[in-house]
């Protein structure tokens, strides 16, 4: 439904009509605190009005540095871009250049953006083809796809290819195409093979870094990769994303070596929306327990509702970002059981979800921020009881 939005703020969106929605959709993620963020908005602004463009380098952006170096384990040292897809490629770029090596690891349904490097196997697509038309087919040659949590197939890979490999970038947490924790001992595991064979670990955190925790998904699985990459949640919203790691690894970026360029990296608008937004979830971490059981208590609210109404919903994932599904009543609990998911019966309660004044992802996915409350899942959960009665009718 193509709704044009003329107002946001906290978890509510309003229409051109003057229809008002509570927001599940945050943006596709960055929303973490809320719209128009009364702190991040402000100090966004004076960001603008102190130093926006110079093409140098200014304060703000050694302080938000720290401020992630002091909670993302893995990063000492980071630079800036605007997108995730971006900083994912200079991530995969550094990686190459201090391996010199060529060939990247990825999983099939983990997204990394939208560039040529990392669109494969996203969706149904059979390994080694890109995920859609347009994509340079020399691409594919560089990039193999391994199936999410398969441990031995990963090894084996290693074993046949990995004089050749120079990354394995993953979702430590995928939420892309469902929402799926990593198997007991596959993170620890794809750490220890990257490592006997000299080859990367990138963790992609574009959704889960500051959404999932402070630490992100490494924190939370405490494994720590070589690389991380950032976006989305770290600034609330405004073009920020990073790429971070040790400062011996991050030399080949600040020598120039592996280039990483962009003119709008690290303005001043959005370091300081950064900057604003960690210090805001810094400063009370009972914003992730909230978001935790507001979506608990909406998972289970959803589940049991479907269950009244005869209809299988199944829902994955922590509180601040997980997944649910139509199914026939089986485990959804890899890309194979995603895919078999009905599709068709969730976009359409996506739709009546909107008519009932409830804005969801049509996939899937569910995002919460900061400023939803108890009203806001009630609401939900009305929307979602009248919705699903309808669908069932
Ligand atoms: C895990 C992941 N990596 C990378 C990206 C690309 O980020 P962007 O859309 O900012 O280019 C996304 C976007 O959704 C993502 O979910």
């Amino acid at each position: 439904v193509p709704l044009y939005f003329k107002h946001a703020k906290g978890a509510r969106l309003t229409d051109v009509d003057g229809n008002e929605y509570v927001d599940f959709v945050c943006g596709f993620g960055p929303v973490i605190l809320g719209h128009g963020h009364e702190e991040v908005c402000a100090a966004a602004a004076r960001g603008a009005r102190n130093v926006q463009q110079t093409g140098g380098q200014h304060l703000a952006e050694v302080e938000l540095a720290e401020a992630i170096a002091g909670t993302v384990p893995s990063v000492e040292t980071v630079r800036f871009s605007t997108t995730g897809s971006e900083a994912v490629h200079g991530a995969l770029r550094l990686a190459r250049a201090v391996t010199a090596k060529n060939l990247v690891v990825k999983f099939a349904s983990h997204y990394h953006g939208w560039l040529d490097g990392v669109f494969h196997t996203i969706g149904a697509m059979p390994p080694g083809l890109p995920d859609g038309a347009g994509v340079a087919t020399g691409s594919s040659a560089d990039v193999v796809v391994v199936e999410w949590g398969d441990e031995t197939a990963l090894e084996e890979l290693f074993r046949r290819a990995g004089k050749a490999i120079a990354a394995v970038i993953m979702e430590p947490l995928p939420c892309n195409q469902g929402v799926f924790y990593p198997p007991d001992g596959f993170l620890e595991a794809a750490r220890r093979i990257t490592a006997e064979y000299g080859a990367l670990l990138v963790f992609d955190e574009v959704i889960t870094g500051f959404r999932i925790g402070l630490g992100g998904a490494q924190g939370l699985f405490s494994v720590t990769p070589d690389i991380t990459v950032l976006a989305k949640s770290m600034a609330n919203g405004f073009p920020l994303s990073a790429f971070g790691a040790g400062h011996d690894l991050m030399g080949m970026v600040a020598r120039n070596e592996a280039v990483h360029a962009g003119t709008y990296n690290g303005g001043g608008s959005s370091v300081a929306a950064g900057l604003a937004t960690i210090e805001a979830l810094c400063r009370d971490e009972g914003h992730y327990e909230r978001m935790e059981r507001l979506g608990s208590r909406l998972k289970a609210g959803l589940e049991s509702s479907a269950k009244v109404h005869g209809l299988n919903l199944q829902t994955r994932g922590p509180g601040p970002v997980f997944y649910a599904w139509f199914t026939d009543g089986r485990m959804v609990d890899s890309l194979s059981d995603h895919l078999k998911a009905d599709m068709a019966l969730y976009t359409r309660f996506a739709e009546l979800m909107l008519d009932e004044g409830v804005r969801i992802i049509p996939a899937g996915r569910w995002y919460l921020t900061t400023a939803h409350e108890d009203p806001e899942i009630d609401r939900a959960l009305e929307a979602a009881d009248s919705s699903l009665a309808r669908l069932s009718g």
